[in-house]
């Protein structure tokens, strides 16, 4: 069952990012807290997971994607700390605990995303040899230009200047595609690349990233309207709050419910060519398609 496969991953994971980010006693260890309060404990790991499924559905073998596991999640984690600031969307908790900045104060907020982003790279960079440092290069670009300014920043971006104004379908998109496409995008090819797969393959996760990263935002969003903060770990309604433009707004919760479940299908058909080997990425896509999380 995927639910099962997931939490085993996310478990083992959690061990890696854990000795990934140890405190060395230093002057600055506060940062090191900082981070690994974030990082640790909490969050569904859905993007390392991906990158690892996708490296082994491409016939990679061993624990070599790793480096990029935790890069991808670092990531990850950084733009969460940043994306909750009082200057951004303003939200006290994540992952079921105060903010970052809540604990530790905005200036280290700020500081444990930059160190976030910036050890992502290194630890990219120190991936094994044997996986080619042609893949490694290449993926390295690939993470840098979806979590950039045409990716992940880009849509920050957008989200900011549609707060207070009524963002039409085309512009939606465009927030969802880049502020959590692309770096689920970054996930599903980057383990293809490291699995040295064909170019074939590695467009047929590309889409299938797309359709879920776009689903997924959706869902997000639905969440933010109709979910427990309990259960998600941070504010329901701050959308609302902020008076952002989502597709719930636009759209209303039924339109959009029959939207995430069309992207979903669509996500799930665009692994057919890895035959049967894909399906516990497409019971993924289900999963996520009905999480109350
Ligand atoms: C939250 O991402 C931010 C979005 C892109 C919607 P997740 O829902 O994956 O957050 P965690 O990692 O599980 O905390
Ligand atoms: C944020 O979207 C996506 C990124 C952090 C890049 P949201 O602002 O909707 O994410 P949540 O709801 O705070 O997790
Ligand atoms: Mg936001
Ligand atoms: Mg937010
Ligand atoms: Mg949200």
């Amino acid at each position: 069952m995927i639910k099962t496969i997931l939490s085993g991953y996310a478990s083992q994971f959690e061990e890696k990012l854990a000795r990934a980010y140890h405190s060395g006693g230093t002057a600055y260890d506060v940062i090191y807290d900082a981070c690994r309060y974030s990082l640790l404990l909490g969050g569904k790991r859905l993007r390392p997971f991906l990158l690892n499924s996708f490296y082994k559905l491409c016939g990679g073998c061993g624990d070599m994607s790793e480096r990029f596991e935790i890069a991808i999640e670092s990531i990850h984690t950084y733009s969460l700390i940043h994306d909750d600031l009082p200057c951004m969307d303003n939200d006290d908790m994540r992952r079921g605990k105060p903010s970052c900045h809540k604990q530790f104060g905005e200036e280290y907020a700020l500081l444990a995303g930059d160190a976030l982003l910036t050890a992502a790279f290194a630890n990219a960079a120190a991936s094994d040899s044997a996986l080619g440092y042609n893949n490694i290069v290449r993926a390295i670009s690939v993470l840098a230009e979806c979590a950039g300014i045409d990716g992940m920043i880009g849509g920050q971006t957008v989200d900011l200047l549609f707060e207070e104004k009524k963002a039409g379908e085309a512009t939606l998109e465009l927030i969802c595609r880049l502020k959590t496409g692309a770096l689920i995008k970054a996930a599903c090819t980057i383990g293809c690349i490291l699995a040295d797969a064909d170019d074939e393959k590695i467009q047929a996760a590309a889409l299938y990233a797309e359709k879920l990263g776009l689903a997924f935002q959706i869902v997000d969003d639905i969440l933010d309207e109709t979910g427990s903060a309990e259960k998600l770990g941070k504010p329901i309604h701050s959308d609302r709050d902020n008076d952002k433009s989502t597709f719930v707004s636009l759209l209303g919760i039924e339109k959009c419910r029959a939207e995430v479940e069309r992207l979903t299908e669509e996500a799930k058909a665009a692994l057919d060519l890895f035959g049967p080997d894909a399906d516990p990425l497409k019971d993924l896509a289900d999963l996520l398609c009905e999480r109350d999380h």
